[in-house]
């Protein structure tokens, strides 16, 4: 039977619920006229049925009881903007089993139970969105399930932790240190009180692990990510990289090669000329590169009501012209793929390093720790040794060449076990174009 109008029920209204339902009451008339039927609206479930502002309230839409929602037989598509992992996953699981369709922006759940949830959605043949769970505004998930269809993928990175960006813009552009920097985020209301999840890298790795199954094709478990937040940052760490030409940004990289996929998020050196340096303050921007369509680079915010907001809504009337003229159901991405690639173990990686040295003035510094970074194959491309005042401890600056990363933390253990160095060495990971 034809659909006369889609009905929808919202689970969880917080900032992003808000923003849908505003949406989806506000702009009714354009999203008809869009669609070519009614999107309605029925239920939001929340334990807190105040009013909200600028979303028109009729009696019986706010509700406490997320049954009310589910059970109700009249809606089509379930969004659950609940968050964390257990009651979220119930909602959506009782859902799909329903019959009805689900949008969620919960990348934690996401990425801890994606096979799971997707199988439940094939069975139930139902579709499962998550447009607002990795970058926000950006429809990066459309263009990887559909706009990149014709490409085989090699790489996909970026910065989609918006936090951590607003954090080392205001450590690079202000001089900052990294706890000044991390209170300023939250008084601006980017970083939670507790910022853990951003700032030791597991929001990002959420996302990373989303990104990486729909490029490659094939489930990436987050066991699989490595990842090192933020909070080693120095200011002194920014003002040297500054001074090779280097910015210091926290990305998320996933890359394909002959020896394996490699998945990683840490704070990387990219140069000063790389697109990612205009990144700034709480901005994602995401670079996905293949063949044929060779590099392609997506800007927005990551964040916020009005952007992730404005995913869930696409998601939103997607699933509901799926309702109105139903298309053979989608193929979940990445549970069929064909032939499996290797997941690349961290010490296989092979980058470019930076390491920031602190030592004894003396003669023979230098040539002690290259002499241990000579040893394990590691070749140099620049070092730089600051004027130091009498008496004072020496930095010294080393640049490499494409080193294995189990080499370089064997090196690392190495130099910081030599009675000249005086604190331990800083290491930060380069990305330039030819890696
Ligand atoms: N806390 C995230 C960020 C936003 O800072 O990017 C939600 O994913």
């Amino acid at each position: 039977m034809k659909a006369t109008a889609v009905h929808v029920g919202l689970i969880g209204c917080g900032t992003v619920g808000t923003g849908v339902a505003r949406i989806l009451l506000t702009e009714k008339r354009a999203l008809r006229e869009q669609l070519g039927l009614p999107l309605e609206l029925v239920r939001i479930a929340d334990l807190n049925t105040r009013p909200r502002k600028g979303v028109p309230t009729t009696p019986g839409l706010l509700t406490k009881s997320a049954d009310a929602v589910l059970n109700d037989p009249h809606i089509e598509i379930v969004v659950e903007l609940v968050g964390g992992l257990t009651f979220a996953k119930e909602v959506i699981l009782r859902a799909m089993r329903s019959g009805k369709h689900v949008v969620t922006a919960n990348k934690a759940l996401l990425a801890a139970a994606g096979p799971e949830l997707h199988a439940v959605a094939q069975e139930h043949n139902v579709d499962l969105f998550y447009e607002a769970s990795v970058a926000g505004g950006i429809p990066i998930i459309k263009s990887l399930r559909e706009g990149f269809v014709a490409n085989r993928l090699h790489a996909v990175l970026g910065i989609v932790n918006g936090t951590c960006n607003y954090i080392l813009t205001r450590m690079t552009q202000d001089g900052l240190e990294f706890r000044a920097a991390v209170r300023e985020a939250q008084r601006k209301g980017y970083a939670e009180a507790n910022p853990a999840l951003d700032i030791d890298g597991l929001d990002a790795r959420h996302k990373l692990g989303i990104l990486a199954s729909l490029a490659f094709d094939q489930w990436v478990p987050q066991e699989a990510i490595y990842v090192e937040g933020i909070r080693r940052i120095t200011k002194l760490d920014i003002q040297c990289a500054g001074e090779l030409g280097y910015v210091v940004k926290f990305l998320a990289i996933a890359r394909a090669g002959e020896r394996g996929i490699e998945l990683r998020v840490h704070p990387t050196l990219l140069p000063q000329h790389s697109m990612f340096e205009g990144v700034r303050d709480a901005y994602n921007a995401i670079e996905v590169r293949g063949t044929p369509i060779g590099t392609t680079m997506f800007y927005g915010m990551g964040a916020g009501m009005n952007a992730t907001s404005s995913a869930v809504v696409a998601d939103i009337v997607d699933i509901a012209r799926n309702v109105q003229h139903p298309l053979q159901k989608r193929r979940p991405p990445f549970m069929f793929g064909a032939e499996k690639q290797r997941l690349l173990p961290m010490a296989n990686v092979c980058t470019k390093y930076f390491l920031r040295c602190t030592t004894l003035d003396r003669p023979g510094v230098i040539a002690a720790i290259s002499r241990e970074l000579g040893a394990r194959n590691i070749g140099l491309t620049s070092v730089i040794l600051h004027e130091t005042a009498r008496g004072a401890y020496s930095t010294i600056l080393f640049m490499t060449h494409q080193a294995r990363e189990a080499d370089v933390q064997n090196a690392l253990q190495a130099i910081d076990a030599l009675p000249v160095i005086k604190a331990k060495t800083a290491m930060l990971r380069v990305e330039t174009e030819t890696n």
